[in-house]
């Protein structure tokens, strides 16, 4: 490798953007970095007239936001709008724009199924596919604003899926495949979807995930839903399934008529503001939160981010491995890189099937030169071994990117060395389904990399770690990470429930929206995110509210309470461990943990089964009766010798017994 292109290493293990890199890169410095910064937040407006010319608007937009703060009493308020005027149609930017340049031919998917055979979709194909399906669609009386449910995998259909709904002004609500039927049904059901579009299974592990069977059972409780369209993705034999004369249509028998065909192929533009999907992600309590966003501001975000924090090229293949299921999947598999016509790398199955060399050999095989994936994974990586990495030829790779939780110094020197060859930048990603994008990151080519931090703040963002008071916290103090103002790809609303939206994010702290993690940021304005500080964990990458897994366990019959807390593991970055007071009748026993775990599986998803179960005779509670997770967390941690103040337990004994107990995993 030319000595030019290694990154230099600086002392205190900061790194510096190659050379070879910041050539070509479109933001070259960070002198460039700050002062782009700056004027995206002291003349917006020009900011974004510049910066969102990839987005296809048929009418401009004529003023860049309008924004109503929260109301004193934190019911409501909080009304961002932003790109007035304008209206536009996603799919333009995302597909329409790219058939009169040579992206027309270019490869907008490259597949690979879990057992290893390849399709390759074209912007012309996909465009194609979308029209047909947009325009079934509307053959079924779907309308723009109505909702419609997508329960599938990893397959190119899901991106068309989602991109025909955005089409003709459907409000798509993916559910993660993982999910559960129980969990889809209550999806559904709030967000009153009608029409499911699913697939016979899916491929998860070398094992069929069968989706459709799935689906039926949550269909037994839904009153919305009137059609379902069905993928073959695995067959008869794979996945046998039922379909249900006059709700079940299979995907390649769709023959949409010639009138819908004419209006998905010349389709109408949306305001600005028009809901684009509707994201279910876990909060505080039992109820998952249908997080709204909306058309111009997440576009012209998706697109914006995408482009500089991944600098991607014609050259590209550009491969992100987050489940279309989750926020990742939406903006930076499907909208951001469609809008800037990348080739997107798409794969099904699991990193480890059928070993863990599967990952490397998909990078070489198709020449995967960006390649976007979590902490979890690496840290998987790393204790697989080297070998699995090594063997394969991974000199395609230009840029890699981290997602979802901290990544710890070790994963990302790793990550650099062993991934990365020392010669690929690493842009870690801070951001959540609520933020729709990208909201702090060490851009590539312009910015110096410190492992471990999560950079500095993306265009249009101002963001500040607060004390306990709401006054900022001094540099390298922890504190609350908020963000000071609205931002274009901001989620909107929660769906049917504004007054959670606004006391959810809004209210702690009059005009800033509270993000729910834990950060400090040190005297170069990097920023260090510690985790969450509030009750949902991230567990390998996925969102747990630690409310949703004690609801679904006291809805066991054989539960009295449970409390569900989350404790550090070096694999998962968190593990949930949960505390269960068994009914007077109940012993516990290895058969209970298991009826508690498969209860989990099928009210949630196996995704979030309990690390640990751990039974007990009564939980640690303050006088009022409110459990103490606090003593929980420490128990769970094995940290018998806590310190934390117990002044307020009602019963010392209780915490006694639980330090004493063995803990048998
Ligand atoms: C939470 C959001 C949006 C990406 C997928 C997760 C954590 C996300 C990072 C990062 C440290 C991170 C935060 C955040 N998180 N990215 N680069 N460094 N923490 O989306 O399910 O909405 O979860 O993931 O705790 O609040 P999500």
């Amino acid at each position: 490798m030319p000595e030019k292109s290694v990154s230099r290493v600086k002392e205190d293990r900061s790194f510096e953007p190659s050379d070879h890199f910041r050539e070509h890169a479109r933001i070259a410095s960070a002198a460039a970095y700050r002062a782009m910064h700056r004027e995206s937040l002291e003349q917006p407006d020009e900011f974004w007239r510049e910066n969102s010319q990839d987005l296809v608007w048929r009418t401009p937009w004529t003023k860049f936001s309008e924004w109503k703060p929260a109301s004193d009493d934190g019911k409501s308020g909080a009304e961002a709008k932003f790109f007035l005027g304008g209206t536009l149609n996603v799919t333009e930017t995302c597909l329409d724009r790219h058939l009169t340049t040579s992206a027309r031919t270019r490869a907008a998917i490259v597949w690979e199924g879990e057992t290893g055979e390849t399709r390759t979709l074209t912007y012309f194909e996909v465009h194609r596919d979308v029209v047909r399906l947009a325009a079934s669609l509307l053959d079924m009386g779907i309308k723009a604003g109505d909702r419609v449910g997508i329960y599938m995998g990893m397959v190119p259909e899901t991106a068309v899926a989602m991109l025909a709904c955005a089409r003709i002004g459907a409000t798509h609500s993916v559910v993660f495949g993982g999910f559960s039927a129980d969990a889809l049904r209550d999806r559904m059901n709030d967000c009153g979807a009608r029409v499911l579009l699913t697939q016979d299974g899916a491929y998860r592990r070398g094992s069929v995930v069968p989706l459709k069977n799935m689906a039926d059972a949550a269909l037994e409780s839904t009153e919305t839903i009137e059609k379902v369209v069905v993928l073959r993705r695995m067959g008869k034999e794979l996945a046998p399934i039922a379909m249900k004369d006059g709700r079940d249509v299979y995907w390649d028998e769709l023959s949409p008529s010639a009138e819908s065909v004419a209006r998905a192929k010349a389709p109408e533009a949306f305001d600005a503001e028009h809901p684009l999907f509707i994201l279910y992600t876990s909060g505080s309590t039992g109820k998952p939160k249908g997080v709204l966003h909306t058309t111009g501001g997440y576009l012209a975000t998706a697109n914006l981010s995408t482009k500089l924090i991944f600098d991607i090229r014609e050259s590209d293949l550009y491969w992100c491995t987050a489940d279309v299921g989750w926020v990742t999947g939406h903006s930076y598999i499907v909208y951001g890189p469609l809008s800037v016509g990348a080739s997107v790398m798409m794969y099904e199955g699991a990193p480890n099937q059928p070993d863990p060399g599967r990952f490397w050999r998909i990078i070489e095989r198709h020449g995967v030169s960006i390649l976007y994936t979590a902490p979890t994974a690496i840290r998987a990586f790393i204790r697989w071994g080297d070998d699995h990495v090594t063997k394969a030829d991974l000199s395609s790779l230009r840029l890699l990117g981290s997602v979802g939780e901290p990544i710890n110094p070790e994963a990302w020197l790793w990550y650099h060395k062993v991934v990365g060859g020392g010669r690929c930048p690493i842009v870690d990603t801070w951001w959540q389904t609520e933020t729709g994008g990208v909201m702090l990151t060490t851009l590539p080519g312009a910015v110096t990399a410190k492992p471990g931090s999560t950079g500095l703040p993306f265009f249009g963002v101002e963001i500040a770690v607060l004390r306990d008071d709401g006054t900022p916290a001094p540099a390298n103090e922890s504190g609350k990470l908020v963000i000071n103002r609205p931002w274009p790809s901001m989620a909107r609303t929660l769906w049917k429930d504004s007054e959670r939206y606004v006391s959810a994010y809004w209210s702690q702290n009059p005009g800033v929206y509270t993000t729910g993690d834990g950060a400090r940021i040190d005297e170069g304005g990097y920023v260090w995110v510690t985790g969450r500080i509030d009750d949902v964990l991230n567990v390998s990458g996925h969102r747990i509210g630690t409310a949703e897994i004690e609801s679904a366990l006291v809805s066991h019959p054989a539960v009295a309470e449970a409390a569900a807390v989350g404790k550090p593991d070096d694999l998962k970055g968190q593990a949930l461990v949960v505390f269960v007071t068994l009914k007077g009748d109940k012993t516990a026993s290895k058969e209970m943990k298991d009826a508690l775990t498969q209860h989990i599986d099928r009210e949630i998803g196996k995704f979030a089964r309990p690390d640990q179960i751990r039974f007990t005779d009564a939980l640690p509670k303050t006088r009022s009766g409110k459990i103490m997770r606090r003593l929980l967390r420490e128990v769970a941690s094995g940290n018998t010798d806590a310190k934390g103040d117990t002044s307020t337990l009602e019963d010392l004994s209780v915490l006694a017994k639980l330090r004493d107990q063995k803990d048998e995993g």
